[in-house]
């Protein structure tokens, strides 16, 4: 594949400033600036340099951000900075989107891809991806409540019609981590969630946070607003 083109999959702007980058000395291939926009590379685990920044080739990307409170995951924000905005450009420009949603006071691991069909297949219940999240609650919990959790709740939408059937939603486990902490495993990602769950058993999210999606966790050193790249969606499932 040109190197040219392989810019230009990657989010680096229109193949002509592509071609601008590398005719410029910006791009590096194994520490050798390579200024021929058309020199040939297997792009499969390809390493490049952009002014002096290191990416690794992805056919899709996926990326883990550790999502800070203030950012909304909408495309079009209302009332706070899009989570996209804290992603360098070149991802921005490949149109990698939030794979479902987060609260803007939600904090935790939020996935991002430009892989329609893994953001279809990731937020389908029927595929069954656990996502974990911790809820700081109002008042004490008691047992009742997390059993209740458990058995399932039934949600209704603050504006629904009376003739609307309220939808059931059920915890896959829910543990009191202490007296107002609350660990909750979700299979599906309905609107608010976990605040409506919460609130349907007479308590009151204060804080939430999500720790993990399927089997990946947030690196230990990866602070809030940052992000990494995954690999490979395999390591969802692992
Ligand atoms: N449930 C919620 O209520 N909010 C989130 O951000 C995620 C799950």
């Amino acid at each position: 594949m040109r190197l040219s083109q392989i810019l230009f999959s990657q989010g680096f702007g229109t193949r002509r400033l592509c071609s601008g980058l590398i005719q410029h000395g910006e791009v590096q291939v194994n520490g050798e600036v390579i200024d021929d926009p058309d020199a040939d590379y297997e792009p499969q685990g390809l390493v490049f340099e952009v002014s002096g920044k290191t990416w690794p080739y992805y056919e899709k990307a996926l990326i883990l951000l550790n999502k800070p409170a203030g950012y909304e995951c909408s495309q079009k924000p209302k009332h706070h900075p899009s989570v996209m905005s804290l992603l360098p450009g070149p991802l921005r420009e490949r149109g990698v989107q939030p794979v479902g949603r987060l609260d803007e006071d939600t904090t935790g691991l939020l996935l991002l891809t430009d892989d329609g069909s893994l953001i279809h297949k990731l937020t389908n219940p029927k595929h069954h991806v656990p996502k974990v999240y911790v809820a700081r609650c109002k008042h004490p919990l008691s047992d009742e409540q997390v059993k209740r959790l458990l058995q399932g709740v039934e949600l209704r939408e603050p504006d629904a019609k009376p003739h609307h059937k309220p939808e059931l939603a059920r915890a896959e486990g829910a543990e009191r981590l202490d007296e107002h902490l609350l660990q909750l495993t979700l299979i599906e990602g309905k609107y608010h969630q976990v605040k409506r769950m919460v609130a349907a058993v007479g308590n009151r999210v204060e804080t939430l946070h999500r720790p993990r999606f399927g089997a990946l966790t947030i690196p230990d050193d990866l602070p809030p607003g940052g992000w990494c790249w995954i690999a490979s969606p395999a390591q969802i499932h692992a």
